[in-house]
């Protein structure tokens, strides 16, 4: 018998042998039923049965199977109990069971009980999507064994999310990403979904959140950002990766920062180290070094990461975490050098008490507290996070620059929900003083924690940032596998504009915030033509030939006239009773994105809306410029003194655009229409 035979028949038989033992999985419960049969339950956490999915004020489930589940989220996260099963045998090498909702081990969690004694316990990861996870149970095979499920937790994330326990031989895998990615990449689907923006940036697959870690070097402009590996909710936060060398398409990396040992990356940032304070660096080589929180075991602290290959791969810093002042709610670290007092100077939220603190550091590792700013701006919020703060241009303001402070919140901003506010002032590399009120960053509802890029080279000297296009509140959209995109990146400025006293008169002025789409996007007009408009009146008229829009994807810039209407606009259209619009209206004196017939709004309860910022009318005009993707809108008013940033979910798909006017003294005029191509199949258009 040849070595190569002898080889096989050992192998063969071997897999057969293993084949023999594999049994058929044990079933110990799927939750279908109407009762909880023969489990014992205390306290009021689990309710009378199973749960038919999603509870009452709860952000949708996922991840379960067929119609019911353990869910304690009975009553919300206060109420508290135990269920326990009835006891079975061990007979299979494994026990797996769909899983999700608080990650607090000590309060919600599931365990093994072997004689009374737990011997394995698991819990969820902060997030309404179940994943499978499983105990190897071999070493108590034919012992009597009962499953406990523990809720004895009150706050934030009390709750647990159990479904499908079954004893296996073969346990289902947790989500697999490289598996799922190149699946993904090779199916027809690959980035060309209905809803999938043809030019904003989105991740190939899973959630994503806040941007992170944004920088220039070497040629690329890198965004990182909030990213879940295992699935299409919020989770298992790490840090996702791509790069741009034109701020309009980007090159999806891996994951650059992952979570381990219970320990979550959540939002920060990264600079290039020049002058290798942080010893980090090789040879003349500077580093890359991500200041981020890290999030997990009962606090967040501030931790760094480093990388000697342009962001291809990181190293978690020995030392970490680098500044832990025993805080539940202290992140979104934002670091920059501060070239007058020759040092790094970092802002950084703590959450719960609205105040952002200031901290220095010559070397990025020790940190001294400088001040603290805040509460202030708008009282009902609910936190404060993602700080940013930079300095930045006055327009025609003779080389005259001014500081921003810009803040976000959970809840309470214009337009409902998570947004944004900034405080335009002075910062002495100590101290941040504002000397004027807070204002909206953003009159929409999708534009958060927006964070702008370090170490832009001098020559180029603009203050890019970009925002996640998406709102806490509503932020489960209906796409997959999908979900969220940021904002285009924007460039920044400070305009001095009029301010009116209370009985409307002028007064000394104040500065807004100017947002612009950065240049480089106009790269993607492939076709442009200027629209005729005449004054257009009621009903709406369209303005477009059929088959213009079919990819949905264009920027229109056009100026309203109001005359003496009382409203003028547009209509984005994608279907008879579907559509988008963009007017301005006299009496707010503002303009607004109406999305009540958007497309899809039923998915959540407070998308439906209409979103308004206070305009100027300037000689009797107001001037728009709108970027349209397949999920979105962007209105950029007056030069970008005020920006509306909406996601819209249109199911139609032949958009036409169409003009009205209240009366024959409005009119939509100067329109120039750019057909984009898309970044990611430039064959599109
Ligand atoms: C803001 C935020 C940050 C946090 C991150 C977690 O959207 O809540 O404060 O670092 O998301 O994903």
């Amino acid at each position: 018998m040849s070595v190569l035979r002898i080889l096989f028949v050992v192998i063969f038989t071997s897999v057969c042998s293993a084949q023999a033992v594999v049994g058929d999985d044990l079933l110990i419960d799927d939750f279908e039923s109407d009762s909880y049969g023969e489990w014992s339950i205390t306290g009021d956490a689990f309710g009378a049965q199973p749960a038919p999915g999603t509870l009452a004020n709860q952000m949708p489930v996922s991840g379960f199977r067929g119609q019911g589940l353990i869910n304690t989220f009975v009553g919300g996260d206060a109420t508290t109990g135990t269920a326990t099963s009835p006891p079975f045998t061990i007979g299979r090498r494994h026990l797996a069971f769909l899983i999700g909702g608080g990650a607090r081990q000590d309060s919600v969690g599931i365990e093994l009980l072997v004689d009374g004694k737990s011997v394995r316990a698991a819990t969820g990861a902060e997030s309404e999507e179940l994943q499978w996870s499983s105990w190897d149970v071999g070493e108590f095979a034919g012992r009597r064994a009962r499953v406990r499920i523990y809720d004895r937790a009150t706050g934030g994330w009390g709750h647990l999310l159990v479904d499908h326990l079954v004893q296996t031989d073969d346990p289902p895998k947790r989500f697999d990403l490289e598996y799922q990615l190149s699946k993904y990449r090779q199916s027809a689907d690959y980035l060309r979904e209905p809803l999938r923006p043809q030019y904003h940036f989105s991740p190939e697959i899973n959630w994503m959140n806040d941007p992170n870690g944004l920088v220039f070097h070497d040629g690329e402009y890198h965004l990182f950002y909030q990213y879940n590996p295992a699935g299409n909710s919020w989770g298992h936060m790490s840090w996702g990766h791509a790069v741009s060398a034109d701020l309009t398409h980007w090159e999806h990396l891996p994951l650059a920062i992952p979570e381990a040992d219970g320990i979550m990356a959540f939002s920060g940032c990264c600079v290039v180290d020049h002058h290798n304070s942080s010893g980090f660096g090789r040879g003349d080589q500077p580093a890359m070094v991500a200041i981020y929180t890290g999030h997990g075991h009962g606090k967040q602290v501030q931790n760094l990461a480093y990388s000697n290959d342009n962001g291809r791969t990181w190293t978690k810093y020995a030392g970490n975490p680098v500044l832990d002042i025993d805080n539940p709610d202290f992140r979104d670290p934002k670091v920059f050098w501060h070239e007058a007092t020759d040092r790094w100077v970092m802002v950084v939220s703590l959450a719960k008490e609205k105040v952002v603190v200031f901290y220095a550091s010559k070397d990025l590792k020790d940190w001294s507290e400088l001040s603290r700013f805040g509460p202030a701006g708008v009282a009902q919020k609910s936190n404060w996070e993602c700080p940013d703060l930079f300095e930045l241009p006055v327009e025609g303001g003779g080389g005259k620059s001014l500081w921003v402070l810009e803040v976000d919140m959970g809840s309470g901003s214009v337009a409902g929900g998570s947004g944004g506010e900034y405080f335009v002032g002075h910062f002495d590399g100590t101290r941040f003083t504002a000397t004027q009120d807070a204002k909206w960053v953003d009159f929409g509802r999708d534009f958060y924690a927006p964070v702008s890029w370090s170490d832009i080279p001098q020559s180029d000297g603009r203050r890019i940032w970009i925002g996640w296009f998406n709102n806490w509140q509503t932020c489960l959209v209906p796409t997959s596998p999908w979900r969220s995109c940021m904002s285009v990146p924007r460039t920044l400025s400070l305009r001095k504009t009029p301010g009116r006293d209370d009985l409307g008169r002028d007064d000394s002025g104040e500065y807004v915030l100017v947002q612009r789409p950065v240049k480089e996007l106009q790269r993607l007009r492939v076709h442009s033509r200027s629209i005729q408009t005449h004054a257009a009146t009621w009903p709406p008229v369209a303005v477009t030939k059929p088959g213009e829009l079919t990819d949905r994807v264009f920027e229109l810039e056009t100026t309203l006239k109001p005359g003496t209407a009382r409203s003028v606009g547009l209509r984005i259209r994608t279907g008879d009773d579907e559509f988008t619009e963009v007017g301005y209206d006299r009496e707010p004196g503002a303009v607004y994105v109406d999305r009540r017939k958007s497309g899809n709004v039923a998915f959540h309860q407070a998308f439906a809306g209409r979103h308004e910022a206070p305009v100027r009318v300037l000689d009797g005009e107001v001037s728009l410029r709108l970027l349209v993707d397949r999920s979105s809108i962007e209105v950029f008013i007056n030069d970008g003194e005020a920006v509306i940033s909406d996601r819209i979910f249109p199911s139609g798909q032949k958009p036409t655009i169409e003009v009205f006017a209240g009366d024959e003294s409005a009119q939509v005029t100067a329109t120039t229409l750019h057909v984009l191509s898309s970044i990611w199949h430039p064959s599109v258009n």
